[in-house]
């Protein structure tokens, strides 16, 4: 069901990052494995999806593998690496028959051949889909983002005097892309551990308790809820407020 939008907020809310949090949490409150959280949690994101569709929100953003989550458990990790394979290759055509455009946000290098090549056709295959957009942050980190950034200014030679924030933000990999008008995170954690941290500096957050597996299209309607009753200010003062 549609989010119903009586005040026209939403119509500025074109960019949705979510920090998919809790697939630990929610499975050892089942007596499931920690992987069988990550495969929960990687199926909800269809759901997620289809909703934002319906919300008619252009880009969406799902963190879902960090540049520190590297330092877990081996076997974790590993699991982690196959199960966004696994369903790289089977949801794509799906969400490739409903218009969605993939983009992966993070650095390809460190991922297996395999996963570099599933992702590579994934992106290939969708680039002209317009429905949404949706954004895969796999092995991103917020700081390595902006080092990179960095190191490629540094390359193209671009003189002290041109780097602007516009130059910096067109070297990150969101580079022509909205900036997030709303984070959520799920599991109730109020930190954004490395998330978008330059594209971030006005965006909305909305943490919610429930755990990501959990986090279905009624509480994606409350964070819009939510949403469309904040005053988004961009530190100038309110324009309704009497003048001095
Ligand atoms: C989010 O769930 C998925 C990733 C970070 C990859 P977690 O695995 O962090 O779940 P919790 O925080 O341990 O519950
Ligand atoms: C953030 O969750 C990363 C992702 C959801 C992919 P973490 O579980 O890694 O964050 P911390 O360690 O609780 O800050
Ligand atoms: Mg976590």
């Amino acid at each position: 069901m549609r989010f119903k939008d009586h005040t026209g907020a939403l119509s500025n809310l074109k960019h949705v990052a979510i920090i998919m949090d809790g697939n630990g949490r929610w499975a050892e409150g089942k007596g499931l494995s920690r992987t069988e959280g990550h495969i929960a949690g990687t199926q909800n994101i269809r759901r997620i999806v289809r909703q934002l569709i319906v919300n008619n929100i252009e880009y969406v953003t799902l963190y879902a593998f960090s540049t520190e989550n590297w330092n877990r458990p081996i076997d974790e990790v590993d699991s982690l690496i196959q199960i966004l394979s696994e369903s790289i290759v089977n949801e794509t055509t799906e969400m490739n028959d409903e218009g969605v455009r993939i983009r992966h946000l993070g650095r390809i290098d460190r991922l297996p051949a395999r996963l570099q090549k599933a992702i590579e056709d994934s992106v290939g295959l969708t680039s002209r889909n317009n429905v949404i957009n949706l954004n895969i942050a796999f092995d991103y980190g917020g700081r390595d983002e902006i080092v990179q950034a960095v190191r490629r200014m540094v390359e193209l030679a671009i003189k002290p005097d041109d780097i602007t924030e516009d130059t910096l933000s067109s070297e990150l990999y969101t580079s022509g892309m909205p900036d997030p008008d709303l984070i959520i995170r799920t599991a109730g954690e109020m930190r954004i551990s490395n998330f978008m941290i330059w594209q971030a500096s006005y965006s909305e957050y909305y943490s919610s308790p429930v755990c990501w597996p959990d986090f279905d299209e009624l509480e994606l309607n409350n964070a819009l809820l939510e949403y469309s009753s904040r005053k988004r200010k961009f530190g100038k003062v309110n324009t309704t407020a009497k003048q001095l």
